[in-house]
């Protein structure tokens, strides 16, 4: 059997192990350390936002936003509905209920048009979770508009996009709070780790504070509020240190791979993850449609790719899809752009550490099965 190929595994280089050295030689070996303040102010000035908290997954860095706009329980949030679930379940860790808003086919992110309709029927909403799905940016100057003008906190889930940039900004500060993910499948990993980014000083004091268990400034542990042990470690923070220094290395080779399989796959009925021109992704998954009227199937190419120890993964199943959700709100303006690309997408091998004969290897897969 040949070597298995990835989905999108760690890509480690060493700078890594020498923060940690580092960590261990001064026993900093605490949630708390240089590691964690010099990454936290290393990412935020490659990001160009004020302020980051350093935080044990990406996950929590969007239940603090939730917290951190006010969520209530009971009241609506509008989220994006092709996304991981990451994406929007910390919105019921606070008791709101998701109203989940349709994609729009050039990003397959939230569609601004299905958002206003939302607003029209739920003008009260005050909080909405906009997700930058496979490292592609969504219409982000015209979301947050929508936003602004409907006093409505915006959200960025920047966990699989970070590096990636529209009209020049990099994503993870187009929402008041934004968040970024450092897990084992991203563009850089820590192993685990995510990070809360904001422009808003204290909103971001206020995060740390409840990411320390909300430990009042007394002598004893004193409380007033609900904490959480959310801080990420001084030791998985050198890991994102040594990451760092290779972002941009990384963020080159994963669109080598997308324009790989743009020319592998050229001729056949299928189509790569679309992007705006205006924007730059960090093309953290390379995607797939199969174009319809095709008799192959996505999970035919998913099945044969594995045959051959290749790894791909159907495009994540929409959220008004998850039982889990069956009995939440879907705003939609008629197409029904998630299912089509559900249905009709695969998520191709993107491991950075690809050869160009694994390349090759993925492709002849794929073009076998359409000839
Ligand atoms: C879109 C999206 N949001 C949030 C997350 C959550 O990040 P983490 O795994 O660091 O908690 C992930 C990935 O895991 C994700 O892909």
């Amino acid at each position: 059997m040949d070597k298995r190929i990835f989905l999108s595994s760690p890509t480690m280089h060493g700078e890594e192990q020498v923060f940690i050295k580092e960590a261990f030689d001064t026993n900093w070996v605490a949630p708390l350390g240089k590691n964690v303040n010099e990454f936290e102010k290393e990412m935020a000035a490659y990001i160009g936002v004020g302020h980051a908290a350093a935080l044990t997954a990406g996950t929590a860095a969007l239940h603090l936003a939730v917290k951190l706009a006010g969520v209530k329980p009971g009241d609506k949030v509008f989220c994006s509905d092709l996304t991981f679930s990451a994406t929007v379940n910390p919105v019921r860790y606070e008791g709101g209920e998701q109203v989940f808003i349709e994609s729009e086919r050039e990003t397959w992110n939230m569609d601004p048009r299905a958002l206003e309709k939302a607003f029209a029927k739920y003008p009260d909403c005050k909080c909405v979770v906009v997700a930058n799905l496979y490292g592609t940016p969504a219409k982000l100057d015209e979301l947050r508009a929508i936003c602004d003008d409907h006093g409505a906190v915006m959200i960025e889930d920047a966990a699989e996009s970070l590096s990636a940039t529209y009209k020049g900004q990099q994503t993870g500060t187009f929402g008041q709070y934004n968040a970024i993910s450092f897990n084992g499948n991203k563009i850089i990993t820590t192993s685990g780790g995510g990070m809360l980014l904001s422009d808003d000083e204290a909103a971001v004091a206020k995060a740390r504070f409840w990411a320390t268990q909300a430990r009042e400034p007394f002598p004893w542990y004193e409380h007033k509020e609900i904490g959480y042990n959310y801080r990420m470690s001084n030791i998985v923070a050198g890991i994102g240190r040594g990451q760092l220094l290779h972002l941009d290395e990384h963020r080159q080779l994963k669109e080598d791979i997308y324009r790989t399989y743009e020319a592998g796959l050229a001729g056949l009925p299928v189509k790569m993850n679309p992007y705006l021109d205006c924007s730059r992704p960090n093309f953290w998954l390379s995607c797939m449609t199969i174009d319809p009227g095709c008799p192959v199937t996505p999970e035919q190419v998913r099945l044969a790719l594995e045959a051959e120890n290749i790894e791909a993964r159907p495009i994540w199943k929409p959220m008004h899809l998850q039982p889990l959700y069956a009995a939440n709100d879907f705003i939609t303006v008629g197409d029904r752009v998630g299912e089509d690309i559900f249905a009709r997408g695969l998520c191709l091998p993107s491991d950075i550490k690809n050869t160009p004969e694994d390349m090759e290897r993925i492709i002849s897969v794929i073009k076998g099965l359409f000839t």
